[in-house]
């Protein structure tokens, strides 16, 4: 089974709406309602969709987040049954104070095929690699650079490693400056970080560190469409979130994932700037109409590509 191209027009229009929905509260200082912007345009958009879906990835569990919460349906309920995994406003102090990298995020797939993830920690690793046991999680920061280094036939020091700027990738950095990586540091935004191993024009070659665990499933998502690797590891600091993590039906709290784990089946990844970042531009006036650029992915069908919108309002 594949899912409809017809959707994946669709899926532009939600984080194209949700998008500029948060747009208009760039640069304000206020996260939280740059956040509940894109929230409310995106549950309304995929309410309007002759779809069964299902929030896998949200805005957190029920008691905690009123919209796009984990475990809601959304749509018409007339149409095919889907998973979704939402990021309506990923990078909120991007948004809040007009810096780069601020998306909006979506990723789909037939019902079951997306992990439920839960609302914690996740060690990830991504990489310009197709091959299985060059990079793994399993293996020391050496051993993966020296692997990759092999690999891409470069030397360490013409590789280049996007981390986050975390007190807790203080041994990461140590590590890859001693072997002369070169390093891109990101001060947020790790869907955009694990995405910039897809192509050469980023120039990354691989992604490793800590960040949240649903922007690992949608990253992976993504990935899916290229011929790039990737793994997570969640990370559970307390007894709450171990609970969580078992309510969902994972047993095994030290797993390591692999891709096709985190994503099965076909799917779609929809990421829209709302400011203009690495990936994708942020949204644009011209001639009193808002323009959109959103990354799409459609596994069955190969797409891989930027799309320029005008915003129907
Ligand atoms: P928000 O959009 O929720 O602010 O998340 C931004 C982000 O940088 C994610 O991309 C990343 O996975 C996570 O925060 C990292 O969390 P922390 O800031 O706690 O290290």
């Amino acid at each position: 089974m594949t899912i409809d191209q017809k959707y994946i027009d669709q899926f532009i229009n939600v984080t194209s709406k949700a998008a500029l929905a948060s747009y208009h509260f760039v640069g304000k200082k206020d996260k939280i309602a740059a956040d509940k912007a894109a929230v409310d345009s995106m549950r309304n958009e995929l309410n309007n969709l002759k779809i069964k879906g299902n929030i896998v990835i949200g805005e957190g569990e029920l008691d905690e987040a009123p919209m796009l919460y984990i475990g809601e349906k959304v749509g018409t309920g007339n149409g095919p049954e889907i998973d979704i995994a939402v990021d309506p406003l990923e990078g909120t102090n991007f948004a809040a104070n007009n810096l780069p990298g601020a998306l909006s995020v979506i990723a789909i797939s037939e019902k079951s095929n997306l992990f439920h993830a839960p609302e914690t920690y996740m060690e990830k690793i991504s990489a310009k690699v197709s091959e299985k046991g060059v990079v793994d999680l399993d293996f020391s920061t050496k051993e993966n650079i020296f692997n990759l280094s092999e690999y891409l036939n470069k030397k360490p020091e013409s590789i280049t490693a996007c981390v986050m700027d975390r007190p807790r990738h203080k041994k990461i950095i140590t590590e890859l400056n001693d072997l002369g990586v070169n390093i891109k540091l990101i001060t947020d935004g790790d869907v955009s970080g694990a995405l910039l191993v897809t192509d050469n024009k980023y120039g990354v070659d691989i992604f490793l560190g800590i960040g949240g665990g649903p922007e690992g499933v949608l990253a992976a998502a993504a990935l899916d469409s290229y011929n790039c690797s990737f793994q997570g590891r969640f990370l559970f600091n307390n007894e709450k979130n171990k609970k969580r993590a078992y309510k969902m039906g994972i047993t095994n709290l030290t797993k390591k994932y692999e891709l096709n784990e985190i994503v099965k089946g076909d799917s779609i990844f929809c990421a829209t700037g709302i400011t203009s970042g690495d990936l994708v531009s942020g949204i644009k006036v011209k001639n009193n109409q808002f323009i959109s650029e959103t990354l799409v992915t459609h596994k069955s069908s190969g797409k891989k590509k930027i799309i320029r919108n005008v915003i129907n309002r």
